[in-house]
């Protein structure tokens, strides 16, 4: 029987590598369901290669367009945010949360409330509803496999019959573009250049958020929620070269690490195949070549994001929600240069300090929270008072 997988952001880096693993293994794997913002040029492509059963578009223009190129009669073609029950009614046995922000949250719980395994790489929606999602998998029998490389290392390595014996989480960095760089230099940083990472080849936001380091502390978060694992025992390093995707250490003082090249095939090869395992065409790590591997300790005063994410998850309630919504309209306003690059935590940290810290209780208080911290981002962008 081949695993049905449903892909929600087929069309960016992560949904990419997922069907280019899906083309290499037709045996394995079929593609029921796709869903995008806008781009329905390359979801075209997309439909005539994997022949889906449904597609979702969420911009209506693109989802006319769409349908009027369409020559797939069988094809359902729905449009608009609330169509996740109605793609996931179509049998799926594996979702691919890709989709970039806290917009991809529904597709997540709905995943989990239905119990279907889910293939996470859309951290945020872990990052803004914390243990709600996870909780609401355990109830419904769906398991959270990680996507992002960090926690899939993670994942691979952490003996479940010791975890008591884990003294220590460590992710690693690469530091991203601007790790050799001073404060002073980075003052005039355009998007073009934060987008450019040395190691890895990804979507724009999640680009900015390497080069701000936001991306290492929206992980801690991630981490701490998927792992059960207190702040104080997840440590960051940087380490350049991104080999060591990171680490899990343990009592006894051995370290556990997971190491290949850097290309997001590798985890996602793991969690579709997951428990077994399957091949791929990554060019194999060859660690003669590596040569040497370095380490050192995050600069929290040239990397101000990653403090700011240790802090809201050390106040946890609905701080990490906020600081992660401010993080998005930071994020967007810098990439479409309405603000500097300096200014993203700046804006952040002025969100959080306006900002009062209440209990999570229900996804719709989540929705409410990322609603207004949005809204309190957004008018300091507009206003210049940040
Ligand atoms: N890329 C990586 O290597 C990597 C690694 C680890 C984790 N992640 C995480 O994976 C997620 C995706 O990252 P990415 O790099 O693949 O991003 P990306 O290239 O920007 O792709 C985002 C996808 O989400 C879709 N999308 C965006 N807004 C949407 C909306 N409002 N409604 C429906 N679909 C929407 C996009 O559709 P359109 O193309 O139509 O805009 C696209 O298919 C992020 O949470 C990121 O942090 C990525």
């Amino acid at each position: 029987m081949k695993k049905k997988i449903t892909i929600f952001g087929s069309t960016g880096s992560i949904g990419d590598s997922t069907l280019d693993l899906v083309k290499s293994h037709p045996e394995k794997y079929e593609i029921v369901g796709l869903t995008i913002n806008n781009n329905y040029k390359k979801l075209i492509k997309q439909v005539n290669s994997f022949k889906p059963k449904i597609v979702s578009i969420n911009d209506t223009e693109s989802y006319k367009k769409f349908k009027e190129i369409n020559q797939n009669q069988s094809l359902k073609v729905v449009n608009g945010k609330d169509c996740y029950d109605e793609i996931l009614d179509y049998k799926t046995d594996m979702v691919v949360a890709a989709i970039t922000g806290s917009t991809g949250l529904m597709p997540v719980v709905k995943a989990a409330q239905k119990g279907i395994p889910i293939a996470l790489a859309n951290k945020e929606s872990l990052v803004c509803s914390g243990s709600l999602i996870t909780s609401i998998a355990k109830q419904n029998g769906s398991i959270i496999l990680p996507v992002d490389s960090e926690h899939n290392a993670i994942f691979q390595v952490l003996d479940s019959k010791n975890r008591s014996k884990v003294s220590k989480l460590i992710l690693t960095a690469s530091g991203g573009p601007f790790l050799n760089k001073e404060t002073k230099d980075l003052v005039d940083i355009t998007p073009e250049q934060a987008v450019k990472h040395p190691n890895w080849s990804m979507g724009k936001k999640i680009s900015v958020d390497s080069a701000t380091m936001m991306n290492k502390g929206l992980e801690l978060i991630e981490a701490h929620f998927l792992f059960e694992m207190p702040h104080q025992k997840i440590d960051v390093i940087i380490h350049p070269e991104s080999i060591i995707h990171s680490c899990v250490e343990y009592d006894d003082g051995s370290i556990l690490s997971q190491m290949g090249t850097p290309d997001m095939r590798i985890p996602i090869s793991f969690v579709l195949a997951y428990p077994d395992r399957i091949s791929n065409s990554v060019k194999k790590l060859e660690l003669g070549k590596v040569k040497k591997l370095t380490f050192l300790e995050p600069d929290l005063k040239k990397f101000p994001c990653l403090e700011l994410a240790y802090e809201a998850l050390k106040i946890k309630k609905s701080a990490p929600t906020i600081l992660n919504a401010a993080n998005e309209i930071a994020v967007a306003a810098f990439l479409s240069s309405k603000i500097k690059y300096l200014s993203i935590p700046r804006l952040v940290e002025k969100t959080l300090n306006k900002a009062s810290f209440s209990n999570i209780n229900s996804i719709k208080d989540v929705i409410e929270i990322d609603k207004n911290s949005r809204q309190i981002a957004t008018s300091m962008v507009i206003s210049g008072k940040y």
